[in-house]
Parts: structure tokens; sequence; C-alpha cells
């Protein structure tokens, strides 16, 4: 069995293609700031390290991750701090006598003994909250937990280290008190200010990448807050993007599970209490009666569909470049997504290819650039499935995701009237977060006489009628002259 870090593991590796780092090299943490951005289905974790190296040509920086956090983290990304290039990292392999998943960083330029940098580390954590308590009444409030470990767990030692918790609302229902710190500090090791909390600062630090810190010294904390937003997934997402060159489109259609991981409802839903609270302006913080999704600009013919039929509550608003970016859909399910629901809808639209596609003269090749996934603002997705279809005849394929796939291949998709059957690209992926909203680039030839196959695939289709007609005909004929 694949381990379920391995196959996240290509998600979190932006910049595989660099060959192996030299050996990691020593450093030491001269402060550590960790700021945890509370939400619902996403938690932002930013984390500046403050490095100063211990040797001559220090360049690899190694980070570590336990275990829970590297199930949890499926966006990594290490900058320097001000700049905008991001550090290629790659996996360091698992230290199984901490229990550590550690990963390197390439500095942009080695340090020289005593140099220093400023590291910044934003990750972000999908299914790290869960509903507290885990039921709620249709007009009860709704509370989330977070639970991590405290201190930042590193490979060098550390000086000075803070963790600072922010939740959404200064409404803070209780948070931990660690005891056993005196070590690290001698004032009270936590404080609260509106709606952060502090732990630390904590002094002298070993190396916590290791047994013998982690197993007696490293601690659990956790925050129980107030969210007064739903806490939306798309358990699936399936796309499917059929581009023609025949029609000048690019058809997207995506089918998007949705799950409310809020709160479950307790007891039975009351459609007068909802519109009761509807009328009042009081839609309490767990149902979700309608999702603003944003899709790509210029589109036409959009259609949204669940398993009853066509919606038609749903409202449209198309952007068009350059002013509008993005077309807004505001899409009203059938009835209000109460906690621990699903529902599960159809969504599609015309896009001019126009707006995707180049063609490379150098290369002969076309050049499509397709949007990987809707983006639902604040939700993780799942489990993705994008399927790019490719014009008939399409040859050369080549595609470049912007992450890298779980899995990824080429087969052959046929539709009526194909003759033989299209390219198709799928690309799968899990845990998608608005970071991952990028764009797949394919490329790929289509020759001549591809693009005179539909219609003969017509014409011959047509014959085809023809000949069974007259066939018909003339068995009929037959018949009549008995
Ligand atoms: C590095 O800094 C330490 C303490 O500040 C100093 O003792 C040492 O000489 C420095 N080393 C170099 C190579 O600058
Ligand atoms: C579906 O509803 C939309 C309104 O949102 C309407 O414009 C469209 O014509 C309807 N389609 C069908 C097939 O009924
Ligand atoms: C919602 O979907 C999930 C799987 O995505 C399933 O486990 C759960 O039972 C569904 N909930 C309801 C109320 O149907």
């Amino acid at each position: 069995m694949v381990p379920h870090w391995r196959r996240r593991l290509p998600l979190l590796l932006l910049s595989l293609l660099c060959p192996s780092f030299a050996s990691a090299h020593s450093f030491e943490n001269t402060a550590i700031v960790r700021t945890i951005d509370l939400g619902g289905s996403l938690v932002h974790v930013t984390t500046t390290y403050a490095v100063k190296a211990l040797e001559d040509g220090a360049g690899v920086y190694t980070l570590a991750l336990a275990e829970r956090e590297l199930k949890r983290t499926s966006w990594l990304e290490a900058k320097i701090k001000g700049q905008q290039n991001i550090l290629a990292m790659e996996s360091a392999g698992f230290d199984g006598e901490s229990g550590v998943y550690l990963f390197s960083v390439e500095l942009p330029e080695t340090l020289r003994t005593n140099g220093t940098a400023n590291l910044v580390v934003e990750a972000i954590e999908t299914h790290a909250t869960y509903p507290w308590p885990e039921e709620a009444g249709q007009k009860d409030g709704q509370s989330l937990k977070y639970e991590t470990d405290l201190f930042v767990v590193s490979p060098y030692k550390t000086s000075v280290e803070r963790i600072k918790i922010k939740s959404p609302s200064p409404n803070i229902l209780s948070y931990s008190t660690p005891e056993g710190l005196d070590e690290f500090t001698m004032e009270i090791p936590v404080t609260k200010s509106g709606a952060t909390i502090t732990y630390g600062p904590f002094s002298n630090i070993p190396a916590t990448a290791d047994a013998t810190f982690l197993k007696p010294k490293q601690k659990e904390v956790a925050v129980h807050y107030n969210y007064d937003h739903p806490v939306i997934e798309v358990t699936e997402l399936k796309r499917s993007a059929e581009i023609s060159h025949w029609g000048a489109n690019l058809n997207i259609e995506d089918k998007i599970h949705l799950h409310n991981a809020g709160p479950k409802l307790k007891g039975h839903f009351s459609r007068l209490e909802h519109q009761a609270s509807t009328f009042l302006g009081r839609m309490p913080p767990h149902v979700l009666p309608s999702l603003t999704l944003h899709l790509p600009p210029n589109i036409r013919s959009p259609y949204y569909y669940d398993l009853i039929g066509n919606v038609s509550t749903s409202h449209l608003r198309v952007g068009h470049l350059p002013a509008q970016q993005s077309s807004l859909l505001e899409v009203r399910p059938r009835y209000p997504l109460m906690g621990g629901w699903n529902y599960s809808f159809t969504l599609g639209w015309d896009s001019p290819l126009a707006d995707y596609a180049g063609y490379d003269k150098s290369t002969g090749k076309y050049v499509i650039g397709v949007p990987l996934m809707t983006l639902v603002p604040g939700a993780v997705v799942g489990d993705a499935e994008v399927t790019i279809i490719l014009p008939e005849g399409a040859t050369d394929v080549d595609f470049f995701p912007p992450f890298t796939p779980i899995q990824s291949y080429v087969k052959t998709h046929v539709t009526y009237l194909d003759t033989v059957g299209r390219p198709a690209i799928i690309l799968e992926y899990k845990d998608l977060t608005t970071k991952h909203a990028g764009t797949v680039y394919v490329m790929y030839k289509v020759p001549l006489s591809a693009h005179l196959k539909k219609p003969l695939a017509v014409a011959t289709a047509f014959m085809g009628l023809f000949v069974l007609g007259f066939a018909v005909r003339r068995m009929d004929v037959r018949i009549q002259k008995k």
C-alpha cells in the first residue's frame, strides 16, 4: 500500500526538476515566528526562520515536518523574506528515529559563517479543524477546534521562538495553557490579545527534530473558536475540458460534490425556521444558502443543473476583459446546505478558444492553457480529476500541469461521429486549495487532414443513412411486389 503522505508528496514538491542538492549544511535559528491563521477548511501557517550559517558555503537549509503536519499540508512554499522567487525544495526523506519528514530548501546564495537569511515558509493545511461540538441545532452557532504541536520542529537549535494563533473572531471559547516549560521561559507561556493567542517567547530550544526532544518535551495545544461561515468542502471535482478547433470553442464542465463539514444538524430540518431566519437576516453560521463561484471571463451559454434538473435560481454576471478578470456565478442550491449535508451539481460553459489558445510556429504546435479548477473560495477540493479532450487526430501531445499530479495519463476518448477518437489527458489530484488554481498547458499538433476528418465523418454518416434508407425502400418495393 502506498502510504498517504507519499501520495501527497508530489503536491508539495514544486521543484522536483532540480537535481539532488548537496548535503545539508549547519545552521542555527536565531529566531522563529510561526503565525497560524485559523479558518474552516483551510488553515494558513506562515513560519519565518531567521537563520545563521555555522559554516562557510552553507546553501541548503533543512525543514522538518512532523507526521501529522505533513498529512495536513497541501501546499508548502519557501521564499526569502521580501522576495518573489520560490526556492527550490525537495524531499530529504523520513527520519525513522525521530519520526520526522525532512525537506531541503536551496537558498538563492550560499552563506559564509555567521551569514544570515530570513526564510519565509508558507503552508496551507487542509482537514485540520473539526466541528466541536460535533452536532448543532438549526439555530445554534458554530465552533471549531484546532490542535497542533507547540514547538516548531527543526533539526537546528533555536534561540527564540514564538507561536501565534489567530482566530477569525475574538470570540475564542478556550485555549490550552501548556505546563512544564520552565526550561524555556520564566514567564506565563501564553497570552491572549483580541483574536490572537501567543505562545512564548521561548528561549534556547535545542534541535527539536529529535526523539530525545519530541517524546518528552513536545506539547500539544488546542484552540476552540467560533467560526461564522459555513465550512465548505468539495469532496469531489470532475472537470472535463473539451477543445474544439472546428467550433473555435473550449467547453468546460464541472461535476461538483459539495459537503458542509460544519457540525451535523441535530434533529430535523425545519423549513419554516429557515425561512424565519432568512427573513430576519439571521442565518446561522453553519448554513450555506448560496455559493459564489469565480468562472473565467467571456463565457457563453452557461448551464447549471442537479439531480432533479435545471436550477433556475442561479445568477451569472459575465466578466469582460480587461476590466473584469472573472465572471461571477451565484449558485443557489435547491435546499440550504445544513451541517453534514451534501449537494451535487453540474456546471458548464463555453469560452472562445482564442482566449486560451496560441500557435507556436517554430514547433508547429498549438498551445492551450486550460484552467485547472473552479475556485470555490475557502474550500478544499478533496479528489479532483481533470480531463482535457483534444481535437480528433491530435498528435505529439505534451502537457505541463502547474503542480505534479498524483497520476496522469493519456487515453483515447471516443464520441459520436469520431473516427479515430480524441486523445484525452487525465490528471488526478488530492486536496487542492486556492493556491492550486493554476493553468495546465497542453501542446499538440493537428495535421491538416485531421481538420477534414470530422466533416468527412459527418458525410460518411449521411451516406450511411442514405444507403440504409435506400435499402429499406428497396425492401419495401420488394414486399409490395409480393
Ligand atoms: C561568528 O560569530 C561569533 C560570535 O558572534 C564569533 O565569535 C566568530 O568569530 C564569528 N566567526 C566568523 C568567521 O566571523
Ligand atoms: C435553465 O434556467 C435558466 C435560468 O437560470 C434559463 O435561462 C434556461 O433557459 C433554463 N434551461 C432549460 C433547459 O430549461
Ligand atoms: C456526504 O458525502 C460523504 C462522502 O463524500 C458521505 O460519506 C456522507 O455520508 C454523505 N452525507 C450524507 C448526509 O449523505
